[in-house]
């Protein structure tokens, strides 16, 4: 196979340069880390899970109308994406108070919020990712009025989505964070859902247990990340077939 070029590695996924210009391959690695990198381990099979997760969410996003990124995935670990424009903003949705909305806040994790609450985080790991208010997206250009209000409303669709698919399988959306990418038809822009939506990326609790089944499980040490993931993907019948587990080599008499 001709070897591909690489554009970007990041903590959880590589990217390469796709087969056709204007799009990319997402490589989904097996990298768990946490705390800005300051916690990190590898977790088998978490990145096949987190692309078989991720396509689900954003075939599921597309077929209502909310347009993303995803283009299709290509085997266990890789999808073609459309390449886009990363817009250098965390936006992050929440239902329920947790994690760093609970400590800045005060508020006890898992009480409900009075609305879906959207918040925005300055992309930069050597700043540890700081929170900005729409007026820090203005003043420093990162976003105009307009896609700002598209940028809500796209957060908004996906949290309705979101919400509902996993509340169909007893699971309650508590937050999540989303990426947006701008796209070009010609001079026309677009703005779309971009990077992944997984349990990487998501507060998913189980609604009758209260039980976490997502990133959370690692960064607090609950237990195995990987059967936390595999209960989502199994709740949403999306399991792969084969055993995403590397097969150890047996020995052939
Ligand atoms: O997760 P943490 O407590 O550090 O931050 P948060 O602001 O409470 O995160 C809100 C949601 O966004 C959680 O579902 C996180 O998993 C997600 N998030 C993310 O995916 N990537 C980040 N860099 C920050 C938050």
């Amino acid at each position: 196979m001709a070897r591909r070029k690489k554009i970007y590695e990041g903590k959880a996924k590589t990217l390469y340069e796709g087969p056709e210009p204007g799009t990319i391959v997402q490589y989904f690695k097996d990298d768990a880390t946490a705390f800005n990198a300051e916690k990190k381990d590898v977790i088998d099979g978490k990145g096949v899970l987190n692309n078989i997760l991720s396509e689900y969410f954003m075939v599921g996003l597309g077929a209502v109308g909310v347009p993303t990124h995803f283009i299709k995935r290509l085997n266990m670990r890789e999808q073609l994406v459309r390449s886009c424009e990363i817009i250098p903003l965390e936006v992050i949705v929440r239902n329920y108070a947790a994690g760093t909305m609970s400590k800045r806040l005060g508020i006890e994790e898992g009480t409900a919020l009075p609305r879906p609450i959207v918040e925005y985080c300055y992309k930069d790991d050597s700043l540890g990712d700081p929170l900005v208010t729409e007026e820090h997206i203005a003043a420093f250009g990162w976003a105009s009025q307009q896609d700002m209000d598209d940028i809500i409303a796209l957060a908004l669709r996906v949290n309705d989505f979101m919400s509902g698919v996993m509340y169909s399988v007893g699971i309650r959306l508590v937050d999540f964070k989303i990426e947006i990418g701008r796209t070009y038809d010609g001079d026309f822009q677009r703005l779309v859902v971009a990077d992944e939506i997984s349990p990487d990326s998501c507060r998913l609790w189980d609604i009758e247990t209260g039980r976490k089944l997502d990133k959370d499980v690692f960064r607090r040490d609950l237990g195995s990340l990987t059967d936390a993931y595999t209960e989502v993907a199994n709740r949403l019948g999306v399991m792969p077939k084969q055993s995403v587990q590397p097969t150890k080599p047996t020995l052939i008499n």
